[in-house]
């Protein structure tokens, strides 16, 4: 027997009893009927022994995927929609009784068979132990409900019933077609502020959602069971009901433990902003590593949340918050994930390795670096193509870049550098990812200088500049010059607040001589010129030297080489006390 497979409120029945049930699932239903009058008199008498509402529910191909128990006036009615596809009818259909002997379906039913895109509704009335009428209703175009008169249990019309429900299917599917844009509908539940709403709020438009609802309520301590209070959370449900809402975001990590309940509360499923940001990640990675990198922190936020089947299986439900970079391993269960986790792993300390190296012939040629960072949309990318005419992806989305992406500035006369582009920060930044993303960021970590790029048109500029400020003092990277910038001048144009900033329009290409400049002079004060002599029999100094900074020029005399070079200082000082060779102001070599 499937016991496992009968739910609800099994509370005080036997055992013998819920087998008796049970067995209803390995009942062999023919592909031509509707509801076998076996099947229907089996149903009526279980009702009778519990005297309780009892729904199944039957897939096209006849199949009894669950039994459910309620009270004596209603049942909780099961969302089916594995596939989330909401141009399609579910392909279950939801039979059930009333033990009153009142065959009507109700209005919960019919809104129900609505929410869930049921194949159809049906209910049985019963009295005695007996069925006595049975009603049933599909869906049609816009969703309307057709409801057909009932009629005896012993005169259900099975075949027009079946083909009712694929003619329902037709119908929906061109509906939707017409009308749906394809997004999930979601609503957005905050706790904490009105502007970080309004942000989750964009972070849920750029993975694709559309916005149904979005509410507020200020709490500072979460619920243990579901996050918001029981009473809010009730709400909360009827809300998404009405607003036929397919997932509901929450402003906040949530536990394992309040995902789950909130999904067995709400019925729809629940997202949380980790899993947005994370998803959102998932779909814009691009390079290879990018992707590992997204894989692994999802897989790892993942395993922390696993409890029993239940968070996997809703995890089927498609979109949001389950896309995977590798389409995907997100379905997988706890043993596998820990088996990911660690080829992952190793793929990337495999690519970290390779990155060093990349990085390491950089600082051979002492091409300093200059990294964008800052809050993402605030212009990076734009900032980037403006300075070297590359062609980064610029959207008005959050984290239209993921990549660290870098190019080469070379003006005539100027100190040449390598100019990166790096991903955007955001406040609650998941940990996973700050952690994921380490080896890209370290691009930052590792620059010469720093361009702090600030979103000047937002009115919570400084909070963003603020989360950037933390962000790289996690990242360790508080040691080089920083340059600060505010852009989008174009929109607002004079903002302060920032000592020093370089106020700019990347997009109209305003002032960015200034930037430069500045950057230029960041550049010259880590580096000087002076000349270096190798006398010839110590010519196998001279590769160790020259990887220590720029040559200038050379020149000959008859014991050695000079060389006119511009590095850091401290080389300067090395190549004199370690490699024991002489030092010189340039152009006063022979003094
Ligand atoms: P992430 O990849 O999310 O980190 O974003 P980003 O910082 O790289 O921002 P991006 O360059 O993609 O720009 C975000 C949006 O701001 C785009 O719609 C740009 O067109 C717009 N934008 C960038 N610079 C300016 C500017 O100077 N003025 C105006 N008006 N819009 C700008």
């Amino acid at each position: 027997m499937r016991r496992q497979d009968v739910h609800g409120n099994l509370e005080g029945i036997r055992d013998t009893v819920i087998d008796a049930l049970a067995a209803m699932l390995d009942w062999e239903v023919n592909e031509d009927a509707y509801l076998p009058h076996d099947l229907c008199q089996y149903l009526a008498r279980m009702t009778g022994v519990i005297r309780r509402e009892i729904a199944i529910y039957m897939t096209r191909d006849g199949e009894i995927v669950d039994v459910m128990v309620g009270t004596d006036s209603d049942v909780e009615l099961r969302d089916w929609r594995l596939r989330r596809n909401r141009n399609r009818l579910s392909g279950v259909r939801c039979i059930h009784t009333h033990p009153n002997g009142d065959g009507h379906l109700s209005d919960v039913d019919l809104s129900a068979l609505r929410a869930f895109r049921y194949d159809a509704m049906t209910a049985v009335g019963c009295a005695g132990g007996e069925p006595t009428f049975v009603q049933t209703a599909f869906l049609t175009e816009n969703l309307l409900v057709q409801m057909d008169e009932p009629v005896p249990w012993y005169r259900v019309p099975d075949r027009a019933w079946r083909t009712q429900i694929l003619e329902s299917d037709r119908l929906v599917g061109k509906d939707s077609e017409e009308t749906d844009s394809g997004h999930e509908r979601a609503v957005l539940m905050g706790i904490e502020s009105e502007e970080s709403l309004a942000e989750l709020r964009r972070l849920a438009e750029t993975a694709g959602a559309e916005i149904v609802g979005s509410f507020l309520q200020k709490k500072d301590r979460p619920d243990a069971a579901l996050f918001i209070g029981r009473g809010r959370a009730d709400e909360l449900s009827r809300q998404c009901q009405a607003l036929e809402a397919d997932v509901c975001i929450f402003d906040e990590e949530l536990t394992g433990i309040q995902m789950r309940n909130l999904e067995d509360l709400l019925r729809v499923k629940v997202v949380d902003r980790t899993t947005l940001i994370l998803d959102i990640f998932a779909q814009r990675a691009s390079s290879s590593e990018g992707k590992l990198q997204v894989e692994l922190a999802q897989l790892s936020y993942q395993s922390t949340r696993l409890i029993g089947q239940g968070l996997v299986l809703s995890r089927l439900a498609g979109g949001i918050g389950t896309r995977g970079p590798g389409e995907s391993q997100l379905e997988m269960n706890r043993r596998h994930i820990r088996g990911r986790m660690t080829e992952l792993e190793a793929r990337l300390k495999e690519l970290e390795k390779q990155r060093s190296l990349r990085r390491k012939s950089r600082e051979r040629n002492e091409v300093p670096v200059v990294a964008l960072v800052g809050y993402t949309n605030a212009g990076k990318s734009t900032l980037l193509n403006r300075m070297t005419g590359a062609d980064v992806y610029v959207q008005d989305q959050l984290f239209a870049t993921l990549d660290a992406v870098g190019r080469r500035v070379a003006d005539p006369g100027e100190v040449a550098y390598i100019l990166v582009d790096t991903v955007g920060f955001i406040r609650k930044l998941p940990h996973t990812l700050v952690k994921a993303f380490r080896s890209t960021l370290e691009e930052a970590v590792q620059a010469d200088v720093l361009v702090l790029v600030h979103d000047g048109s937002t009115p919570d500029m400084l909070g963003q500049r603020e989360t950037v400020l933390q962000v790289l003092d996690e990242l360790g990277a508080t040691q080089q010059k920083r340059i600060e910038v505010i852009n989008k001048c174009d929109l607002v144009p004079v903002r302060d607040g920032i000592r020093d900033a370089v106020m700019i329009s990347a997009r109209e290409g305003q002032n960015l001589a200034e930037l430069k400049a500045r950057i230029q002079e960041c550049l010259r004060a880590q580096v000087i010129s002076f000349s270096v002599f190798i006398p010839f029999d110590q010519y196998q100094k001279s590769g160790e030297v020259r990887a220590m900074g720029k040559v200038l020029s050379e020149s000959y005399t008859d014991t050695g080489t000079w060389m006119q070079m511009e590095a850091a200082p401290e080389k300067c000082e090395e190549m004199e006390s370690r490699l024991g060779l002489f030092i010189r102001p340039v152009g006063r070599e022979e003094e």
